[in-house]
């Protein structure tokens, strides 16, 4: 993928998104029944790359490592944890509405515009008798723009009428004035709307478990989980006594959060259902921010042994007004997407924050007593916390390329290519028999796929022709393909016979391998 105009980033985007549907990644959630904003489904080779990803995470990070232990906490969370986390109090994002579209916006992501503001206290119908007083104005670009402003302000008014029949036109404006705005946020930039007052607008997803008869029954109240990491807090007690740890160590957990975003966008990138990565490394206070930089470090490596090169990520330095109140030092790493630099991690330096409030809500001590100097501490806390979707995401949009290829008899064609890294690949193997009908080629082909199938996800394909069966594996990222012929079979001796033709995706030569070699020359690449 490379990045150049907008223009051509968006082109570039519709083009991912367009592939990513026709051969199975992603699909829009219940886009039979016109779709369900914010979700996603993934088709058969998004669950391969996202399991390959998670997968790997939790390999490098769990099962490689004796200082890292795995959980698997309930999505469905009690509303006590959330409240002593603070996120029932405080989980949310300034929104307001567009008085004139009814369109919800995040009030912090609004551009600052300037312009005239034309105001008006009301409108009235003289022929029915009908008026309405409410203030309202719309920012238009200069004075010379009133008719616009007056028409945009009538189609306001009209919503109250209760004579639908009398057309906004009719409508006389009523206590006109204007105002010169210099970077202001309170109006809608599609319409030049006057918008609402921001309000608080809480993102979690609320729900009721059991079967309480009241409706009103506070106690049923339950949430479903915003972020992984707060059942790794909850039961850090729990782990500690089953397990022999010792600081630092940490606890892992993949798994679904939910939040109601407003503005769901940017595909995948900012979803209301989506994965987390987390790890919670529990340390001692002076040991915290040295780890925070060495957790920066190992979560940049991850991401060039998945296929993100280090060029194309960015460490935001998080400054002091903009962490989190009690994070002594956060960074975000960030991925160049097509529609901008945006956030794929934060590595934060938590302090004690968590457990602390836990501890003080739930009344039971998370206190971890230290054999070296006998005494007792809340173990401060570095999160790094990942995105699995947007990492897919970012994945599919490194991997993406066309490129120009000419044949052997100069005719140039579009090669769509995804160069996964073997590893993340959803398809490590293409099979192909030469010939459909040739039994002899197609068993031989089945053999190879019995033979590999439970230990990658390999795929047989014997319909066209073997370049078009190339370029099928190419646009899905398939590393390797080979093809069964006549002298896998012995037909030119016994030089030949057991070995296949093993076509490698990025570089397209092809060389010789014997079937037998095939397991571990591919087990050593996607490992
Ligand atoms: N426990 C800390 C925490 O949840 P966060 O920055 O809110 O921190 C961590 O989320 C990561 O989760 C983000 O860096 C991002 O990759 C992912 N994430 C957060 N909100 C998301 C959304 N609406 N859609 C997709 N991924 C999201």
């Amino acid at each position: 993928m490379s990045q150049t105009s907008p223009e051509k980033n968006t082109v570039l985007m519709e083009k991912i998104v367009s592939l990513c549907k026709r051969r199975g990644f992603i699909f829009q959630s219940a886009e039979l029944y016109g779709g369900l904003n914010g979700c996603w489904d993934y088709g058969p080779l998004g669950a391969e790359l996202k399991r390959n990803l998670k997968d790997y995470w939790w390999r490098k990070h769990v099962q490689e490592r004796e200082d890292i232990l795995g959980l698997d906490g309930s999505i469905l969370t009690h509303q006590d944890v959330l409240k002593a986390s603070g996120h029932v109090g405080g989980f949310s994002d300034p929104m307001c509405d567009c008085l004139l579209s009814r369109a919800r916006l995040r009030a912090d992501q609004i551009d600052p515009q300037s312009g005239t503001a034309y105001w008006f206290t009301g409108a009235t119908n003289a022929e029915s008798a009908w008026s309405v007083e409410r203030p309202y104005a719309v920012l238009v670009s200069s004075e010379n723009d009133g008719d616009k402003a007056r028409k945009t302000a009538r189609q306001y008014y009209a919503q109250f009428l209760t004579d639908k029949q009398i057309s906004p036109k009719a409508l006389e404006l009523v206590g006109e004035h204007t105002e010169i705005l210099t970077d202001t946020t309170r109006f809608n930039p599609d319409n030049g709307s006057l918008l609402t007052e921001p309000r608080a607008f809480n993102l979690m997803f609320q729900t009721r478990m059991g079967a309480s008869a009241d409706e009103n029954d506070e106690s049923a109240i339950a949430y479903l989980r915003p972020e992984t990491a707060q059942s790794i807090f909850v039961q850090f007690k729990n782990v500690v006594d089953s397990n022999r740890v010792k600081l630092p160590f940490g606890i892992a957990q993949i798994g679904k959060s939910f939040r109601n975003e407003i503005n769901p966008r940017n595909y995948t990138f900012r979803s209301r259902e989506f994965e987390q990565m987390e790890i919670e490394y529990f340390c001692k206070p002076e040991d915290g921010l040295r780890l925070t930089d060495e957790w920066l470090e190992a979560r940049l490596k991850f991401y060039e042994e998945i296929g993100i090169p280090r060029a194309h990520l960015h460490v935001l330095d998080v400054p002091d007004g903009d962490r989190a109140f009690y994070s002594k030092k956060t960074y975000d790493i960030e991925y160049e997407f097509p529609f901008g630099i945006q956030e794929l991690e934060g590595v934060a330096y938590r302090t004690d924050y968590d457990l602390s409030v836990h501890q003080k809500a739930s009344g039971k001590s998370l206190e971890w007593f230290d054999e070296e100097t006998k005494e007792k501490l809340i173990p401060h806390v570095v999160e790094p916390s990942a995105g699995c979707d947007r990492t897919v995401l970012a994945l599919i949009c490194e991997a993406f390329e066309e490129e120009t290829v000419t044949d052997e008899n100069g005719k140039s064609e579009i090669r769509t290519v995804l160069r996964f890294s073997p590893r993340m690949a959803p398809i490590k193997l293409g099979i192909f028999p030469l010939l459909k009908n040739r039994p002899e080629l197609v068993e031989k082909a089945r053999e190879i796929q019995k033979m590999l199938a439970p230990f990658m996800t390999v795929f047989y394909d014997e319909t066209a022709a073997i370049g078009r069966r190339y370029r099928r594996q190419d646009e899905v990222g398939t590393p390797y393909c080979v093809t069964v012929d006549f002298d896998t079979i012995g037909e030119s001796g016994d030089e030949l016979r057991d070995t296949v033709t093993l076509r490698e995706r990025d570089s397209m030569t092809q060389e010789r391998i014997a079937i037998k070699d095939l397991r571990s020359f591919l087990l050593d690449r996607i490992m």
